[in-house]
């Protein structure tokens, strides 16, 4: 994957509150294009997986059980300068420091129900994509 590239997933909270479309709409008004999209249902394993940079940390198990607690939408977006665009456009972890305007401050409850995921790099945003999608699951 080009590195005009980020991965997201609208989080069980984002899609429980019904804010689907209202999150694809800033994501889109933004700027960004969907190369590829779908709603699915992480796995423990899956999220073990893909959170497994926090393993460590004292949210892990939590974070795990939250983010397979329902269903999420996954997608891979471009734009130039898609992951540093795309964690301005998501605001800050914790919706209470995020920047008015932004999707956590619109539509996110907590820190932990954050409504959205943003990768932080191009090489987690690269690992991420292909974590969800295969080649063929991909536009353009
Ligand atoms: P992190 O990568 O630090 O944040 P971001 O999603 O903004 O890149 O953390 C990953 C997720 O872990 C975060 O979106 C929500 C959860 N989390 C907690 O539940 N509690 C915490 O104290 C932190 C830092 C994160």
């Amino acid at each position: 994957m080009a590195t005009n590239r980020t991965f997201t997933m609208i989080k069980p909270d984002g899609v429980e509150s019904k804010n689907i479309g209202n999150i694809l709409q800033m994501i889109t008004d933004a700027g960004f294009s969907i190369k590829a999209m779908k709603l699915t249902k992480l796995s423990v394993e899956q999220a073990k997986v893909f959170y497994a940079v926090h393993k460590e940390r004292p949210f892990y198990m939590e974070l795990v059980d939250y983010m397979v607690s329902g269903p999420i939408v996954a997608a891979i977006l471009e734009k130039d300068n898609a992951v540093a665009d795309f964690r301005t456009l998501i605001g800050a972890t914790d919706p209470a420091e995020a920047e008015k305007g932004t999707i956590r401050a619109k539509y996110a409850e907590s820190k932990a129900k954050n409504a959205v995921h943003g990768s932080d790099s191009d090489e987690n945003a690269m690992i991420e994509g292909e974590f969800h999608f295969s080649k063929e699951e991909l536009v353009g």
